[in-house]
């Protein structure tokens, strides 16, 4: 089943996104889908924000993943834009991020398709008609 949610303002993406971290557990794995610009970091932020996490979250374009500790659950945030075969993941170690007890965020999750775990919440991002909206589609992987 697809959620559609539409969002306003970056405003609304705060309270989405500190509205689901509430709701996560250990083990949950978020995939982000969604072209340059709308928001996958913004919103990884706000996760991050409503785990109660104190770090700056930054892009992890270079360094892949980045962790922080400090909040509810540890949060492993993965850009994988710039991985260009799922063997690079293994070479990560990728799993034990995913089963480690902590939340996983992946952006660019559209990229390493066959590695999210089924039951994953998948969020895939669109530009609306007016600058700050977004359109949240949300679903289980399979
Ligand atoms: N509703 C909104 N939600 C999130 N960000 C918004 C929204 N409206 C405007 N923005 C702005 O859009 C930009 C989103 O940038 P961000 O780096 O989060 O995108 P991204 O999807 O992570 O890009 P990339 O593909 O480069 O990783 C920010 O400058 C943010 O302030
Ligand atoms: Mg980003």
């Amino acid at each position: 089943m697809k959620e559609r949610i539409f969002i306003k303002d970056e405003n609304e993406t705060k309270s989405f996104g500190i509205g689901l971290a509430g709701k996560l557990k250990a083990g949950d794995v978020i995939a982000l889908i969604g072209e340059l610009g709308t928001g996958k970091t913004a919103l990884t932020k706000y996760i991050a924000c409503g785990l109660g996490a104190l770090e700056e979250v930054t892009s992890p374009t270079f360094t892949i993943i980045n962790e922080y500790k400090s909040g509810r659950l540890p949060l492993y945030h993965f850009d994988v834009y710039r991985i260009s075969r799922e063997e690079e993941m293994y070479e990560l170690g990728y799993e034990e991020y995913f089963d480690s007890g902590g939340v996983t965020v992946i952006e660019w999750a559209d990229k390493i398709a066959s590695l999210i775990p089924p039951g994953s919440v998948v969020i895939q991002i669109s530009y609306g008609s007016e600058e700050s909206e977004r359109i949240y589609d949300v679903y289980f992987s399979v």
